[in-house]
């Protein structure tokens, strides 16, 4: 079993955040997008580390919206990025993560949660399904290779 610490993000972690970024993903984000999330949602960003190194990180928001129907504000939350290095995959980082941060958005308020994921991308779309999110629509060529995306979201 791997002995995870769950914390948030701090301006220490970013080059080896942007290692793993680019590493895990076909277009990764700009140091820029780090630092403005860090800045907007500090509770939002957080990392795993193992005998104090960084092995994976996940970013959500927390939206505000008015339902217009029942004239009421409604708190999403949005994941935006979750990745972990290679080498400490399928050992449960990103499932901790995504506990702590569910937890984090629910405590902000946040009634349901939904977020973007590639139609390729099975090893997230499992993971997101074992804690039962579900596919709502297609976006059409969503990424920028013109790939579509799942728009899943659960109740929190
Ligand atoms: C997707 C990702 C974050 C999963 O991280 P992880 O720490 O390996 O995930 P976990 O160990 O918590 O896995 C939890 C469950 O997810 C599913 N899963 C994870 N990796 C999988 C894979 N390669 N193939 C199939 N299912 C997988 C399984 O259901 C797994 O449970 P199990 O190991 O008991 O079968 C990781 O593969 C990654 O960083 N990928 C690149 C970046 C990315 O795609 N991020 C998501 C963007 S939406």
């Amino acid at each position: 079993m791997l002995k995870l610490v769950v914390r948030e993000f701090s301006l220490s972690d970013l080059d080896r955040i942007l290692e793993i970024e680019r590493k895990s993903f076909r277009n990764p984000w700009s140091i820029r997008l780090f630092k403005f999330f860090s800045k907007n949602s500090p509770r939002g960003f957080l990392v795993a580390e193992v005998d104090g190194k960084v092995v994976g990180y996940v970013i959500a928001a927390l939206e505000v919206k008015l339902d217009f129907r029942s004239l009421s504000i409604v708190k999403y939350g949005h994941i935006l990025n979750l990745a972990v290095d290679e080498k400490y995959r399928r050992r449960g980082v990103a499932s901790t993560l995504l506990q702590h941060i569910l937890r984090n958005l629910r405590e902000s308020g946040a009634s349901k949660v939904y977020l973007e994921v590639r139609v390729s991308n099975l090893a997230a779309i499992n993971l997101y399904s074992k804690f039962n999110f579900k596919v709502k629509r297609v976006l059409r060529a969503y990424y920028p290779d013109n790939e579509d995306a799942y728009l899943m979201s659960k109740d929190l």
